[in-house]
């Protein structure tokens, strides 16, 4: 049974997760935002019965991969049949458990996104424009997307693309950017007529705030329905649904040729066709019959899509149903920086499973309990120990461990009768009664950390009981009592391996097997008569071990290394100062001279003080360089340049009479410059 009164007509559910794009791997940002909360949601949702459909897959089309594949002399192809491997392999790995993973550029997804596309054409659903539209005359290429750079004309951004500033979140057309630039040769694009098909947005207004902002109010997350109240007050546009680009869906037309269907017209249609692909001929009940949920899992960058555009699309062709809900996540960033695939300022899944094997579990754990659910969150590897260590450790493994041993250390582990039971009993048993459908209620409402943290309250309640009781001791004494504590100890354990399964399903079936349970579904928790007296368990082992201090600093300082490598991949050499007159040049005296003598100065870590022949009696120079020579006595022989004609000034005591020179690298350190001969001491430099 689910909760929610609301939902009682539904039949079955199709859950859907945005399909990445298949141009970089996945990162916990994805994970955190989109496919932890639908997994958990469509796992539940098979706890309790219910018939669902999980769908996912790659977005294969679409300018940035073209790009990627231009830029690494390869085909668009190539690029998606690399990251989608990785991604398919990956999100299996973690355990999500879509029904089906595929992708945007089978045959399958393109005959059926052309076949909607011509559907609505030919009943005359789109307008049909010619407009103006930036094309590169180098490149011999009309400027779609991505291929389009500019100025924002809203934040004043200067890496704005033709579709979006990624600074201001503005969604723009390439027209509206100022200092349009080509992504592909650099030049000054120009403007050429070119025809494409739009849909009539505008013409949307009416039901879609009917829909949304009435009907939905209040049943949608805040965050979400927000979002969607700005675009429709905003006004809508038309929208073009078609691109002039070679890579995409060949729009189904004739006289069409280098057009393709925009990707955010075909990307959503690809939940369709992998349905199609799923089911065959038995697909239409999960798109177009009224008794099914349609649940779209998102972050917050694909909103408008999927509560306005593509409920547009199939309003259009008007045989679907539309989202139920569409349960749009926040961002979630890493060590207080935004994620980044460009700037590789992310943790990756694929990484993340070889570094941290058997750990799947623990990744879920602290992404679902960090959600982004109402606002940005973020990741730190200090607090993914802390979650670990004090939490899946300390409370969950804690209790069922301690019931385990005891249970084999008492019984030999068979489970013990239960016998009468106390007032203390009694309020144990009617707390277990509530944990099932408090978690469900949060789970079919999508508050996932809610859900979370009430299935950590349920071994909590286990620890408590267990510490109040204390039947160590107890046997001793009570044995009736201790076989009771413990029959109702592993009672509380069966419960946690159904209810945790949706979040933890690696431990929910670790635990099953512990407890030689057969996998049951949600309407069975909630009892104290899930392990019947006399049945036997296995052996424990640990669910969760701790994380050490090591391998969580082995963690940082990779991203520590990242920053660095950001830096130095940023840098660029000064610009160049204003001009000055050779008499200006002049004026400096600048002089060879050998090093006698390189020592620290006392109390002072970052100076070395140089005895210098300068061919002049010799002179003493303090020079702020001693973090980058940590061996000063080596220098000794070598020869170095100095400014002679500096003011003698004095540091920590010593007086130094001149500069020696040196110059500065990318990283910032300091390097000393040597006459590539042997020069005499005090020659001059000029
Ligand atoms: N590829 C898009 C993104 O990563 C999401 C596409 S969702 C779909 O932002 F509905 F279009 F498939
Ligand atoms: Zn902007």
């Amino acid at each position: 049974m689910v909760y929610t009164e609301k939902d009682k007509r539904y039949k079955r559910y199709t859950v859907t997760s945005a399909l990445p794009y298949a141009n970089g791997p996945v990162h916990i940002g994805h994970l955190a935002g989109v496919y932890v909360p639908a997994d958990v949601y469509a796992r539940y949702l098979r706890s309790q019965g219910e018939e669902v459909v999980f769908i996912g897959g790659s977005d294969e089309h679409g300018v940035p991969i073209t790009i990627k594949a231009r830029k690494e002399g390869v085909t668009p192809q190539d690029i998606v049949d690399r990251y989608h491997g990785i991604i398919k392999e990956s999100f299996r790995r973690l355990g999500i458990s879509f029904d089906i993973y595929s992708r945007t550029s089978s045959p399958m997804h393109h005959e059926t996104a052309a076949a909607f596309f011509k559907k609505l054409h030919d009943e005359g659903k789109f307008v049909e424009k010619v407009s103006q539209q930036y094309y590169d005359e180098e490149a011999g290429q009309f400027l779609a997307d991505r291929y389009i750079t500019g100025t924002c004309p809203r934040c004043g951004n200067e890496h704005a693309y033709g579709d979006q500033c990624e600074a201001c979140g503005t969604s723009l057309n390439a027209t509206d950017l100022v200092n349009p630039k080509s992504a592909l040769s650099g030049a000054k694009p120009v403007l050429k007529e070119t025809r494409h098909w739009f849909l009539p947005l505008d013409k949307d207004e009416p039901w879609l705030r009917q829909w949304i902002l009435e009907a939905h109010k209040g049943d949608w997350k805040v965050n979400v329905y927000g979002q969607c109240k700005s675009w429709i007050d905003a006004g809508l546009q038309p929208r073009a649904v078609t691109r002039d680009l070679e890579w995409g869906v060949h729009v189904p037309l004739p006289d069409a040729d280098g057009k393709v269907l925009y990707v955010w017209f075909d990307a959503p249609i690809g939940y369709i066709s992998f349905t199609r692909e799923l089911f065959g001929d038995d697909w239409e009940k999960w798109w177009k019959s009224d008794d099914s949920k349609l649940v779209h899992f998102i972050g917050k960058d694909n909103i408008v899509f999927h509560c306005i555009i593509f409920p547009s699309m199939l309003h259009a062709d008007g045989s679907y149903i539309l989202p139920a809900n569409v349960p749009a996540n926040e961002f979630l960033n890493l060590e207080g920086d935004k994620i980044s695939t460009s700037r590789n300022w992310a943790v990756w899944l694929h990484e993340y499973l070889d570094e941290f094997p058997g750990k799947q579990d623990v990744l879920r754990y602290t992404l679902c309990s960090n959600a982004p659910e109402t606002k940005d969150n973020d990741f730190t590897w200090k607090d993914f120990q802390l979650k670990n260590n004090s939490e899946l450790v300390a409370i969950l493994g804690n209790f069922v461990n301690r019931t385990l041993v005891l249970t084999h250390k008492f019984y030999g582990g068979q489970v013990p009768a239960c016998g009468p039971l106390t007032a203390v009993e009694e309020e144990v048993v009617k707390e277990l009664a509530s944990f099932p459908e408090r978690i469900g209620r949060s789970i079919e409402t999508y508050r996932l950390r809610e859900a979370l943290a009430e299935l950590m309250n349920l071994a909590r309640l286990g620890n408590k009981y267990l510490t109040d009781t204390e039947p160590w001791k107890l046997a001793k004494s009570d044995p009736a009592r201790t076989a009771t504590v413990m029959n109702l100890s592993l009672q509380i354990c069966a419960n946690l391996a159904i209810l945790c399964e949706p979040f933890l399903p690696f431990t929910a079936e670790k635990l099953s097997r512990m407890l030689g349970m057969e996998p049951q579904g949600w309407a069975c928790a909630g009892t104290h008569t899930l392990l019947p007296e006399g049945h036997t368990i296995h052996q424990p082992e640990l669910l969760f071990e701790q994380i050490s201090d090591e391998t969580i600093q082995a963690q940082v300082d990779k991203l520590l290394k990242t920053k660095e490598q950001n830096a130095l991949d940023a840098w660029q050499p000064a610009a160049v100062k204003e001009n000055v007159t050779i008499d200006d040049f002049g004026r400096m005296d600048i002089r060879v001279g050998t090093i006698l003598e390189c020592t620290k100065v006392p109390k002072a870590d970052k100076l070395l003080q140089f005895r210098l022949d300068d061919g002049m009696g010799g002179r003493t120079i303090v020079s702020g360089i001693a973090k980058y020579y940590p061996e000063p006595e080596k220098l000794v022989g070598r020869q170095v340049c100095f400014i002679a004609n500096f003011p003698p000034r004095k540091l920590k005591g010593v007086e130094s009479q001149g500069m020696i020179l040196s110059a500065e690298d990318k990283d910032g350190h300091l390097i000393l410059l040597t006459p590539s001969d042997l020069a005499a001491p005090g020659c001059s430099i000029g």
